[in-house]
């Protein structure tokens, strides 16, 4: 396929990485406070919202579904929610964004009405079995085409289940508990491990009977939903690939402020410091129900680290820029259990091996993980971000510290969690642009 410019961006040896920087609002945060606010009776007021190629879809399907939404600036929402959605004229487009889909098709499994959730090529080919599944066993009438998107749904009675998740994803877990607002009777679900509990605190915010006993989440119908008021906090997951920066370009100081520090997201901050990384976190209390605070790091020698069990869930998405990390450390690396990151918006494990191989990188692929002996020099050259925004971001991460220029292509999909990631870098002095506009 031809590349368009201005979709890749050139990246080149950096020096050094200082300063102080914030990041968009949280994607998990931002998708589901469009949603809830939707539910609720009243008007919810969110500030720092993420406005991005993920989160958008979610907002135009919400408001698809009848309801008005202000927009005060592009990060302050206004949701004027009547506790009730409307039938849409067409399908709900979530486009690239899994959590929009995954999460709505609970809520619209419980509608009085019928509708098609459906998205890109790329969210097409993601499995939706997964909460296909436990929406059935609840009674909804939900049809994939081959267990894939395009969903149709249609109006059906549910009732509350136990469900014990195959898998401990956020985006699953979430789809149910969301049926269950629905259900006559209580929805219990078992999770094997500690992911991402956002849902759970939001809605206990929004004053939903829903309570947490360590991996058992029980949530029981019938509480309307409150309006919500609240600031989003960074996306510890945008931040990131900020981190490893910092902690991989030498001399580097960076602080990044106003970050969810929610445990269930920030398994990466754990493996970095037992890689030997120089980061203080200073904890600055509660924001929307959920920890935040400053990340500072410095520039330090990393060695290599084991990855496995329940910290890959607490740290997801945040693989791709690992393997950037573990390519500059002392030492071998090991990752496993982390099978999951086949199907996300890529296979991030086949497709960070290719791209980072490009670079004269050495990795072995594993079925559940990778194996990196370190350190290692990177050459440089033409990478593609294949419309996946961690992998795009943690190349040009990697392009930082490597010995010749790298140019990513395809790598405008940065703006689906992180519009102006190329602005932030740069601006803490990374030798990064959109192609045509680096000096
Ligand atoms: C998310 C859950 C995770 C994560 C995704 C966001 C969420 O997916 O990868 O980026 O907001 O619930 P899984 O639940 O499929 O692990």
């Amino acid at each position: 396929m031809a590349n368009n410019h201005e979709d890749s961006l050139v990246v080149r040896p950096t020096q050094t990485l200082k300063g102080t920087a914030t990041v968009p609002g949280d994607k998990s945060l931002s998708h589901r406070a469009v949603m809830f606010g939707a539910l609720a009776h009243g008007d919810s007021h969110v500030r720092g919202w993420l406005a991005a190629g993920d989160t958008e879809a979610s907002l135009r399907c919400v408001q698809t579904l009848g309801v008005h939404i202000e927009r005060h600036s592009e990060s302050e929402l206004t949701i004027h929610g009547r506790g009730e959605l409307r039938p849409a004229a067409g399908p709900l487009d979530f486009v690239n964004a899994g959590t929009g889909i995954r999460l709505m098709a609970g809520i619209m499994a419980g509608q009085p009405f019928g509708s098609i959730l459906d998205g890109s090529e790329q969210l097409r080919r993601r499995p939706m079995k997964r909460i296909i599944a436990p929406l059935r066993l609840m009674g909804a009438a939900i049809e994939g085409d081959n267990d894939r998107a395009p969903l149709t749904v249609t109006p059906a009675q549910l009732q509350g289940i136990r469900y014990e998740l195959p898998m401990a994803s956020a985006q699953v877990k979430s789809a149910v508990l969301l049926a269950g607002l629905f259900a006559d009777g209580e929805t219990v679900v078992v999770q094997p491990g500690p992911a991402r509990d956002h849902t759970e605190r939001m809605l206990s915010a929004a004053g939903v009977d829903v309570v947490t006993e360590g991996n058992v989440i029980t949530l029981r119908p019938g509480n309307t939903l409150k309006p919500m008021d609240f600031s989003v906090p960074g996306d510890f997951s945008s931040a990131a690939f900020l981190l490893v920066a910092g902690a991989i370009v030498p001399d580097s100081d960076l602080t990044l402020t106003g970050i969810n520090l929610n445990e269930t997201r920030t398994g990466l901050l754990d493996v970095l410091l037992e890689m030997g990384a120089d980061i203080k976190v200073t904890d600055k209390g509660l924001e929307a129900g959920e920890p935040a605070g400053d990340i500072r790091v410095r520039y330090g020698a990393l060695k290599g680290v084991e990855v496995g069990g329940e910290t890959v869930v607490r740290m997801i998405d945040e693989f791709p820029v690992l393997m950037v990390a573990a390519l500059r450390a002392e030492g071998r690396t090991v990752v496993r259990d982390a099978q999951e990151l086949r199907v996300k918006e890529t296979d991030r494990l086949a497709v960070m091996t290719a791209e980072l191989r490009k670079m004269g990188a050495e990795i072995t692929e594993t079925e559940d993980g990778f194996i990196i002996d370190g350190p290692q020099s990177l050459e440089g050259g033409r990478v593609d971000g294949h419309d996946d925004h961690r992998i795009a971001m943690s190349l040009s991460i990697a392009g930082l510290v490597a010995d010749e220029q790298t140019i990513v292509d395809d790598a405008r999909c940065a703006g689906d969690s992180f519009p102006g990631f190329a602005e932030t870098v740069a601006r803490l002095g990374g030798q990064l642009a959109a192609q045509g506009q680096l000096a």
